[in-house]
């Protein structure tokens, strides 16, 4: 019998016991973290709204589908560290809280990026980069207070975000053109002296891509030739219904379970729109077009169809490799919820996530936790 199936029939029990005395024992719906117990952890990113508990709607949802969360945005430099010497903890604290208090895996989300990042960070007064040994020394501190202060309730960190471009070159931020390659092995070693029990990861974009993958293994590899923690990738998992290919994106699970680490759908949500072929980000002075915000009502019930098959799809894939799949994490709550609705186009209408604008499961949820609930009702007859 697998802990899926005693933890069935402990729900059942409970159902049971509150069909006697409803008073005294209260029952959970089943939800999407029951369809995957025992396989990975169910995750989702929160905004400030939620973890403060402003956003009743959003909460309930979180409480009932997710046992993971991570900071959508409070955790990142610009926030948390605005000045030099200045940490601003109020809202990383009160989002940490509402994760611990709910019996949550909390994930730190992230220490070295080169977005978001606050401005003075990698410059002198003067606006010009600063030394290497100056800026390895607001790394350090950065990435050490951050990490002590929540010791023993964070799980694990993104420790660098987005270093690696789809071709495997390493990116031209501040940190590389101050430190080189070297400033990822010096954010994973100051990561894990702060806290020795906290899980490091590595967290990037495009990780289906094979010039990617590779230098991402290499990279891994070489973390651990360093005698460096590394747990696992996460693989961010922003899609589109043409990209990724779902073929690469196993490829490239299989390549970094075998490089010796986990692998962590970090940010899942799929756009339904479009997609927009620019690198950059599209400003507000681009001229707004119809035919990039062709469901500004609803999604018609074919393209919703085809973007639930494929969310299955993946889910599927994600099953299929629960033996390095340690966390799924959508990247939003509910579609109104979802960064998408500005990227890479302001303001359109996006349904990228697996709750629509009513907090609802989207179809594809809903058949899992359906056939999760006949699965538990075929071991109670
Ligand atoms: C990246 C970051 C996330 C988030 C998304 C877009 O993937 O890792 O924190 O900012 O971009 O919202």
């Amino acid at each position: 019998m697998t802990i899926r199936h005693i933890a069935s029939i402990a729900l059942i029990g409970a159902f049971m016991a509150a069909c006697g005395n409803p008073q005294k024992t209260v029952v959970n719906e089943p939800a999407l973290k029951d369809v995957v117990e025992g396989k990975f952890l169910m995750g989702v990113a929160i905004n400030t709204n939620q973890s403060s508990g402003m956003d009743t709607a959003a909460v309930k949802v979180i409480k009932q589908h997710f046992n993971s969360v991570v900071a959508e945005n409070c955790m990142k430099c610009e926030v948390i560290h605005p000045e030099e010497g200045r940490y601003d903890f109020t809202l990383a604290d009160e989002f940490v809280n509402f994760g611990v208090e709910n019996n949550m895996t909390v994930i730190g989300h992230c220490l070295i990026w080169h977005s978001q990042l606050a401005p003075w960070f990698p410059v002198d007064e003067k606006g010009k980069y600063v030394s290497a040994e100056v800026l390895k020394q607001r790394m350090k501190d950065h990435i050490t207070t951050i990490v002590q202060r929540y010791k023993g309730k964070i799980k694990g960190w993104d420790v660098v975000n987005e270093a690696i471009l789809e071709d495997g070159s390493y990116r031209k931020s501040p940190f590389y053109e101050i430190l080189g390659e070297e400033y990822i092995p010096l954010a994973f070693q100051y990561a894990h002296e702060a806290d020795p029990d906290v899980e490091l990861y590595y967290n990037d974009y495009a990780m289906n891509m094979p010039g990617k993958r590779e230098a991402v293994v290499k990279l891994i590899k070489q973390l651990k030739e360093k005698g460096l923690r590394i747990d696992a990738v996460g693989m961010q998992g922003h899609m589109g219904m043409d990209y990724p290919d779902i073929n690469e994106f196993e490829e490239s699970i299989k390549a970094f379970g075998d490089a010796g680490v986990k692998v962590m759908v970090t940010e899942w949500d799929m756009s339904a729109l479009p997609t927009v072929r620019q690198s950059a980000n599209i400003s507000d002075t681009v001229a707004f077009k119809k035919s990039m915000n062709p469901y500004p009502e609803a999604l018609p019930d074919s393209v919703s169809k085809e973007w639930n098959s494929r969310m299955k799809a993946f889910f599927n894939l994600f099953e299929k490799h629960a033996d390095v799949i340690t966390r799924v994490t959508a990247w939003g709550v509910s579609d109104g919820d979802s960064w998408k609705n500005n990227f890479p186009v302001k303001g359109r209408r996006e349904y990228p996530l697996l709750f629509d604008r009513n907090y609802q499961p989207k179809p594809f949820v809903q058949e899992m936790v359906e056939a999760w609930k006949d699965s538990v009702d075929a071991v109670k007859k």
